[in-house]
């Protein structure tokens, strides 16, 4: 039998290659090695803020860029969180076995909360919801970027907590981060994480920036005062782009290294940015024919939810015998 993957991504903001990189082109290569869930974690999303006509529309798009990467419906299954009630449902019931202390020490929840006038008690929660998500679909393994670190950790922390109760009701979770790419910084701040929170015009590079924004994005990225091109941790805006060069020309750092030996900083930025608008180019134009047609999007939505909902059902119904509810 198939491991069983499942990750989830917010509909919110735009998708950026930080995204793509750290998490999102690995559930694309690995597809036919496992069996995949893919959620729209629009649950997550309403822990802050959000205007509800863009929240609809961003699912949709959302949608519409994980087919244009190379998700395969009929290998994978994608879904939106909200349709599946038991994702709320069994959130509640491990609310109930998650002690404060463990949420308390989230560093995403420390980060997130400064940002936010009001903090809502989901923003604080947001760790046990994606606990859900997982465990309801007896994940083996979690694809993520490093900032998810932590969350799969607790998710791991919870199950075996309840299953220390109950028998062995869950699968324990385990997270696969990437070795190169886990954590793409900020262009405009190199010692912050490339975020679609982050307000910065030359923060992030979007997977839908037309070829001229995605240009001037990385022209105007951070580097240093030094002129060595090499991959050196100390140098983050430089290290940085040479790991998004990598990363999109899949070329060796050595080989990275001596063909940028003697050039400039303009010429790395020159050269990365012609990797990056060849590489979103295909997803660009996949996307455009994806999303021509709106009722596709709907249509795979709903059949997603409906492949996705007996699974989550199944392990929730176990879980309230369990509890002793229902
Ligand atoms: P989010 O944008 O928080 O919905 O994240 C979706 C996925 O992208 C998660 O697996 C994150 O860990 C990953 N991710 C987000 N930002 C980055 C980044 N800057 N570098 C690498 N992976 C990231
Ligand atoms: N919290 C994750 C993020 O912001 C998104 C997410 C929600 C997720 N549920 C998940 C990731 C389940 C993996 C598995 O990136």
């Amino acid at each position: 039998m198939k491991k069983r993957v499942l990750s989830g991504i917010q509909p919110t903001g735009n998708i950026h290659i930080g995204n793509y990189l750290g998490a999102m082109q690995h559930w694309v290569a690995s597809q036919d090695e496992y069996d995949n869930f893919f959620c729209i974690v629009d649950l997550h999303s309403i822990t802050v803020p959000q205007d509800v006509k863009q929240l609809r529309a961003k699912v949709r798009e959302l949608a519409g860029i994980l087919l244009a990467i190379g998700i395969d419906p009929e290998k994978s299954t994608i879904f939106v969180q909200s349709n599946i009630s038991a994702h709320a449902e069994l959130t509640w019931i491990l609310n109930c076995f998650t002690p404060i202390g463990w949420l308390q020490r989230m560093t995403q929840f420390k980060d997130k909360s400064e940002k936010q006038e009001v903090i809502s008690t989901g923003l604080f929660d947001y760790p046990v919801l994606m606990t859900a998500d997982i465990l309801l679909y007896n994940a083996d393994y979690v694809p993520v970027g490093e900032d998810q670190k932590q969350h799969v950790e607790l998710s791991r922390d919870i199950a075996i907590r309840f299953n220390s109760i109950y028998g062995k009701v869950f699968k324990i979770p385990e997270a696969l981060i990437p070795k190169v790419g886990a954590r793409i910084m900020g262009l405009d701040d190199p010692t912050r994480k490339m975020s679609k929170s982050e307000a910065g015009q030359g923060h992030a590079i979007n997977l839908l920036d037309p070829p001229n924004v995605i240009t001037n994005k990385i022209k105007r990225a951070a580097t240093d005062s030094q002129r060595d091109i090499l991959f050196d941790k100390n140098r983050p805006g430089v290290y940085n782009l040479l790991t998004i060069y990598e990363l999109f020309s899949k070329m060796s750092r050595p080989k990275i290294e001596s063909h940028f030996s003697g050039k400039g900083y303009s010429d790395l930025k020159k050269e990365l940015a012609e990797v990056v608008i060849e590489g979103l180019r295909p997803i660009q134009e996949r996307y455009k024919e994806i999303t021509s047609d709106p009722s596709y999007i709907e249509t795979l939505l709903k059949s997603g939810a409906d492949k996705a909902r007996p699974f989550a059902e199944s392990v929730l119904n176990k879980v309230m015998d369990k509890v002793g509810l229902g």
